[in-house]
């Protein structure tokens, strides 16, 4: 039954198998590996929920051999779907984190000759139904020195929802959702209108779950993205900068354990757990099965409007002004998201721009769109704001930038924020980027043409003639900073004194390469370029984990900032067997995970 994946396997990957056997969590290749009839006694045990891995591009590769029971020409046409692989039990969104094991030909990552394995992805999926059944499949491979990973949608940039040899604990299942009036917020006498989620649920279940009941909450952009990883990891959206991330607003989860107890957690019990998962909980601590999340009042409107400009020629003098120009909206950014506006604002150059704004050519220096709204306002609040924001870049940029407006508009929330869940065509074979959390010090308190030569260097781009993409995401904020102490867990703190999220994403990762490789020659692009900028400009900040890069020197830093010592306590304590690693989760610098051979093994063998 394994020969499949033994033959995709090197004489030396096995070979060093064995000599580190000891270090290592078990492969197939192990003796200790549970035969067919232990994996069935599981099965047994947990009401027929396990699942074999089946890729569901099996069915493009000859004979079929794991018997996908798609057809391969709808597999390879829903490819870049994310709500395809998010139904796919064994599927992820960016296959590169999977080893590209099994992709339809034609699609980026496939490279002709590599066949279809079951590779990095997990051997076996626990299509769990109950947290019983989640408690004791963890439990059973815990006690056997077997990797386990979660997986609610796959979506995940850094490839943490899958993993070689590994069990997966699919959350999937997990779709209630109820509303609570006058819930009973535990340790206080006050009460919370709640959502009660189950943990399988993604953004497009909730928000129309709390649309129907005339509330909303605060969550992601994109409908297909699970709440799971979103809330766990901190999460920003729409209404962060008005109510805070989505984990401040969490009042009691559910969790299962990598030992197998199920635990209930909030600001009385198990408190702990509780701090730990809101902000670095995402595959770290256990898995969610149902969060209580408070509900909050749906605004009256939305009004959106934006402009753009690019530089007026290819002159030096425009292209010097195109930058000035940036700079003069990114300082101005704080104090407009104080005035209420949140949004996005994107950075363009060189190709990447002519593809984004239609240009004829490419044009030297900085392209900016930005994407404006604000609620509870009027068209002519907006209006006034943008014909500023305009007035003052033209001034800042000497007339050197071409600018224009997109016309203010007024909406219905619910217009505004319905959920499509076909349109997220985001997966792909790639992810990597970089990004920062930057505020007042690093976009207002400056000298300008400091900040212009921060804003051209996170703007440089591996392959030049490409260009890059900025994306700022206007998430921080009134909204993080007013969170009471008490509902803040673990989240990286910076995230308290923050207005922008950063993502830069000038690297390159080679789709056809051989994926660990690819990536290695992707970080270190990002480590030796990129990372630097953001050490030097911001170096008290730090990188929101579910959009940041697993691979920087100092993660311990980005992501967890001065609570990684704390949480290295409560991740011993709720796994201590480390059954879950993640890129650069807690505690993952204990382990290698080598893609080539599939193998997590211990760096330092105790
Ligand atoms: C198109 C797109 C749009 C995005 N938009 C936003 C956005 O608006 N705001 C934002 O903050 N982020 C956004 N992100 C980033 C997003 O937060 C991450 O991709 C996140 O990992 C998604 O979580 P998931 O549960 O859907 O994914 P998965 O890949 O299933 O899981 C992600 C991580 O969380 C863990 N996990 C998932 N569910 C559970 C659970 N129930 N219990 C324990 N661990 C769990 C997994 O083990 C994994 O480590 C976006 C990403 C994409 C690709
Ligand atoms: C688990 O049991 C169910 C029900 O008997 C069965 O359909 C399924 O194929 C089994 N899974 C595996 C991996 O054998
Ligand atoms: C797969 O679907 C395509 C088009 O939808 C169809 O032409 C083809 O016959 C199908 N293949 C199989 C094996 O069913
Ligand atoms: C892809 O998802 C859509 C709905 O989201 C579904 O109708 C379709 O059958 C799926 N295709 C495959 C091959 O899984
Ligand atoms: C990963 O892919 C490479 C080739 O791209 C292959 O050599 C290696 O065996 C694969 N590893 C696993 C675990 O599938
Ligand atoms: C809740 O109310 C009771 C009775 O009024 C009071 O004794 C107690 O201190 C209150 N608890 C909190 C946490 O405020
Ligand atoms: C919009 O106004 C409503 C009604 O006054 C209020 O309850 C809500 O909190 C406001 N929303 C935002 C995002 O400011
Ligand atoms: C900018 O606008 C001017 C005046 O309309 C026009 O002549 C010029 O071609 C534009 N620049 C670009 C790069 O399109
Ligand atoms: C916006 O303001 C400008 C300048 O005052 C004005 O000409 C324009 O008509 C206004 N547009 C809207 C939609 O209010
Ligand atoms: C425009 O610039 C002035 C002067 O620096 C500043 O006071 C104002 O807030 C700016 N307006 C906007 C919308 O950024
Ligand atoms: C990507 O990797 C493949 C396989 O190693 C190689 O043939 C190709 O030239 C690489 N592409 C680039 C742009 O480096």
């Amino acid at each position: 039954m394994h020969g499949l994946i033994a033959h995709v396997l090197s004489a030396a990957a096995i070979a060093s198998s064995s000599v580190l056997a000891a270090n290592c969590k078990i492969s197939p290749f192990d003796a200790s590996w549970p035969s067919v009839d232990e994996w069935a006694a599981l099965n047994n045990s947990i009401g027929g929920s396990l699942i074999r891995s089946t890729p569901a591009a099996s069915s493009c590769y000859p004979d079929n051999p794991f018997g996908s029971s798609f057809n391969c020409t709808a597999v390879k046409s829903h490819w870049s779907y994310a709500a395809n692989h998010s139904a796919w039990p064994e599927s992820i969104d960016y296959s590169i984190w999977n080893n590209n094991s099994c992709v339809p030909p034609g699609v980026s990552g496939y490279t002709r000759g590599k066949g279809c394995s079951i590779g990095g992805m997990p051997q076996y999926i626990v299509d769990a139904s109950s947290e019983d059944q989640i408690a004791k499949a963890m439990a059973w491979a815990s006690d056997r020195n077997l990797r386990i990973v979660i997986k609610s949608t796959g979506h995940d940039l850094s490839g943490r929802s899958t993993g070689a040899y590994s069990l997966s604990i699919w959350t999937h299942n997990f779709k209630h959702t109820q509303y609570q009036q006058g819930w009973n917020i535990p340790g206080s006498n006050d009460t919370a209108d709640v959502l009660i989620c189950g943990g399988g649920n993604n953004w497009g279940t909730v928000y129309t779950a709390a649309h129907k009941v005339g509330k909303t909450v605060v969550g992601g952009e994109d409908a297909t993205v699970g709440i799971g990883g979103l809330v766990l990891n901190g999460g920003h959206g729409l209404l962060s900068s008005s109510h805070g991330l989505a984990s401040d607003s969490v009042y009691q989860v559910k969790v299962v354990t990598p030992d197998g107890r199920i635990i209930v957690a909030n600001d009385v019990q198990n408190q702990d757990l509780f701090w730990a998962v809101r902000g670095a909980g995402g595959g770290q601590f256990g898995v969610v099965t149902e969060f209580v999340l408070q509900t909050h009042p749906v605004p009256k409107n939305v009004v959106t409007g934006g402009l753009t400009f690019y530089p007026r020629s290819k002159s030096t003098i425009s292209k010097d002004a195109s930058w000035f120009a940036f700079a003069e909206v990114a300082s101005s950014l704080p104090d407009l998201m104080d005035q209420g506006i949140t949004g996005t604002l994107m950075a363009v150059t060189g190709e990447t721009a002519v593809s984004y704004l239609g240009l004829s050519e490419a044009l030297p220096g900085a392209s900016v769109m930005l994407s404006f709204l604000v609620y509870n306002s009027t068209v002519q609040n907006m209006n006034g704001t943008l014909q500023e924001l305009a007035a003052n870049i033209t001034r800042a940029s000497h007339n050197q930038v071409n600018l224009t407006l997109t016309s203010p508009e007024a909406q219905s929330y619910w217009s505004y924020t319905k959920p499509d869940f076909s349109a997220s065509q985001s997966a792909g074979a790639t992810s990597l980027l970089s990004s920062r959390l930057l505020g007042r010090n690093e976009l207002c308190n400056l000298p300008r043409s400091d900040l212009v030569s921060y804003l051209q260097q996170i703007s440089a781009a591996q392959v030049p003639e490409s260009g890059t993409l900025l994306v700022w995401g206007l998430q921080g904020g009134k909204g993080p900073a007013s969170t009471t102490d008490i509902r803040r867990g673990s989240v990286l703190p910076a995230w308290r004194t923050a207005y922008a999220h950063v993502m830069s994403y000038g690297g390159t990762v080679n789709a056809t390469a051989d994926p660990s490789e690819a990536l290695a020659v992707g970080a270190k692009w990002y480590e030796t370029v990129m990372e630097p900028v953001w050490r030097v400009w911001a170096p008290h900040t730090g990188s929101y984990m579910n959009e940041g890069n697993p691979f920087s020197s100092t993660w311990k830093h980005d992501f967890y900032g001065k609570n990684y010592r704390r949480l290295q306590g409560v991740k011993q304590k709720y796994d201590p067997s480390e059954s879950i690693f993640v890129w650069s989760g807690i505690g993952s610098d204990h382990w290698q995970y080598d893609l080539q051979s599939g193998l997590l093994c211990r760096v330092h063998p105790q």
